[in-house]
């Protein structure tokens, strides 16, 4: 029996790394010291966005030495495929009241935008105290629009990623580390 799961019976012949767990992690403790500083007793609510969130958030609130509450939306966009369709529908609203709240929204990347832009203008609407966008990776030659992220994990190039909560036909989630796809 293997004893170290290093997960590459997971990892077809397509996939390359291109962010390794120990960046992630390394990134994570940043990004929570960051965010620790800014909302340092303002008790923020992180609001994660499923379904490709929910491993970054729940990592990088670990991170984070302040408190804090969590909630999440469903939102999709793009279906099963790999382009956004640019119509957003949303599959679970927000349950908390974020009305004079402190709000950092969690997103795993930000392709075209539009999703960010979507969001912002639907919390606004509910009025918060302040409104900011966290992205663990983010696609500086997608975006369609322009959006105001305020915390980036990484910059990386326009290629499919997956894992780390990012998804290749809704399965690869459970990677570690985060891999493109030639
Ligand atoms: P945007 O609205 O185009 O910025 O898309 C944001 C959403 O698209 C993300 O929250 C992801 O769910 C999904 N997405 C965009 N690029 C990728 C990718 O390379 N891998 C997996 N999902 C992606």
């Amino acid at each position: 029996m293997k004893k170290n799961n290093d997960q590459s019976n997971l990892i077809p012949e397509s996939y390359h790394l291109m962010i390794s767990e120990e960046q992630i992690q390394k990134k994570l403790r940043e990004l929570g010291e960051q965010i620790t500083r800014d909302f340092k007793d303002k008790c923020p609510i992180l609001i994660g966005i499923l379904n490709g969130s929910f491993i970054f958030l729940a990592d990088l609130i670990r991170y984070i030495d302040t408190d804090v509450e969590v909630d999440f939306i469903r939102i999709s966009s793009y279906g099963d495929g790999r382009e956004s369709s640019g119509h957003i529908k949303i599959l679970k609203p927000l349950s908390a009241d974020i009305n004079g709240r402190s709000v950092l929204v969690v997103e795993d990347i930000v392709d075209s935008g539009l999703s960010v832009k979507f969001l912002r203008k639907m919390l606004e609407a509910f009025n918060p105290a302040e409104l900011k966008f966290v992205t663990l990776l983010n696609k500086p030659s997608k975006k369609q629009v322009n959006v105001q992220i305020d915390y980036i994990g990484f910059d990386i190039e326009d290629k499919y990623v997956v894992g780390y909560g990012l998804d290749d036909g809704q399965l690869k989630r459970n990677l570690r580390s985060i891999y493109y796809i030639e």
